[in-house]
């Protein structure tokens, strides 16, 4: 694999996802997605005194005339909020955002959902350019548009639909990523070959090592095809109204654990997104299981992948099971009221099953 990687991803809007080391530093590559002459970089608390400063100079030196301000926002899922939301739009017009404006999401899934959301409300839409920084962003939350906030009642329940117009990935700054985050970011890598791909479900198991000890070609490549496989899937059904409900495996139980836990996520105790996306992942492989449609060899091979890349499978001490149900009634991908989740007929065959018998989902729950 050559240095820089790309992925386009097509359709009404089709934008290109470029990977490889020391990206954040091209300020040619960086200002070629600035149309107008207004930019605001939004970054939060952890990622902006790494890299905030480098992402501005490199912008700076390569358009001069760049109207360009930074805004930095509270880190962590706690603060995606409406009132960080508007904190970013009061930046927007601070700065005298035009319609041809550029919003940078530079950090994690927070940042890129948050400034996303905010790129999609000004002047009802201006660009925004993709600079993810965790694994978990660059192959997941970066890429197909959708952008959201938070509100007690639930998570991305606030949001829309706005593509990026590029995703840029420097994957030099996973190395500063701590153990526990690119776990959670393997994840979600693993839940691609889960839900759709036995052989790179076979490469994770192989190259297990590799990308534990963060080595640079194992993890592009892994991002690479892991961000082939979403492009495919978003690219053919942008708004989610049919496959790109796959990419939820294990999300349904996974956000009714964040839920329950209060999105504290933030905190060590606490589930992380990717963490809960894991045990979510595991849990939808037994309900599949129970419910007859896959094998329970499967289940052990992927809950065996998962717990050899050191991610939790099962649900932490604590949760209630009729809690958990009640949290996962209000997915946005349930229909008339009844439970509609991502199962699997077995590893790389995942399905959406409308009308799921709660008290199947309780019996897993309960363990
Ligand atoms: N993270 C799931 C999706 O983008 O559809």
């Amino acid at each position: 694999m050559s240095a820089i990687s790309t992925v386009d991803v097509g359709g009404a809007a089709p934008y290109r996802i470029e990977i490889g080391p020391g990206l954040l530093g091209d300020g040619a590559r960086l200002a070629a997605q600035a149309r107008g002459r207004h930019a605001l970089l939004i970054s939060d608390r952890h990622v902006a005194p790494l890299y905030a400063h480098g992402v501005e100079a490199a912008l700076r030196a390569a358009r001069p005339d760049l109207h360009l301000a930074t805004h930095v926002m509270p880190a962590g899922e706690s603060h995606k909020t409406l009132a960080c939301f508007g904190e970013a739009i009061e930046a927007l017009a601070e700065l005298g955002a035009t319609r041809d404006a550029t919003v940078y999401a530079l950090g994690g899934g927070v940042v890129g959902d948050l400034a996303g959301f905010a790129a999609a409300c000004w002047m009802r839409g201006v660009d925004c350019v993709q600079l993810p920084t965790t694994l978990l962003s660059m192959v997941d939350s970066s890429v197909g548009g959708k952008t959201a906030v938070d509100i007690p009642q639930g998570k991305n329940l606030v949001g829309a639909f706005h593509p990026p117009r590029a995703v840029i990935a420097d994957t030099a700054a996973l190395r500063t990523l701590p153990a526990r985050e690119l776990r959670a970011g393997l994840a979600e890598v693993i839940k691609y070959g889960a839900l759709g791909d036995p052989l790179f479900f076979q490469w994770l198991e192989a190259e297990r090592e590799a990308l534990l000890a963060s080595d640079d070609h194992a993890l592009a490549e892994a991002i690479a095809r892991s961000c082939a496989h979403k492009a495919g899937i978003v690219e053919r059904d942008p708004l989610e109204k049919g496959e790109r409900a796959l990419l939820n495996l294990g999300h349904t139980f996974g956000h009714a654990v964040e839920a329950e836990q209060g999105y504290s996520g933030d905190g060590r105790d606490a589930l992380n997104h990717g963490e809960a996306v894991a045990v979510g992942m595991v849990l939808a492989a037994r309900l599949s299981a129970m419910l007859g449609m896959a094998p329970d060899a499967d289940t052990e091979r992927l809950r065996a992948l998962l717990d050899a890349y050191g991610l939790p499978t099962a649900l932490p001490a604590g949760l209630a099971p009729e809690a958990l149900l009640a949290r996962m009634r209000l997915d946005k991908k349930n229909l008339a009221g009844r439970l509609r989740l991502v199962l699997w007929r077995g590893i790389g065959r995942a399905e959406v099953v409308p009308g799921v018998d709660e008290a199947r989902v309780l019996d897993v729950l309960a363990g």
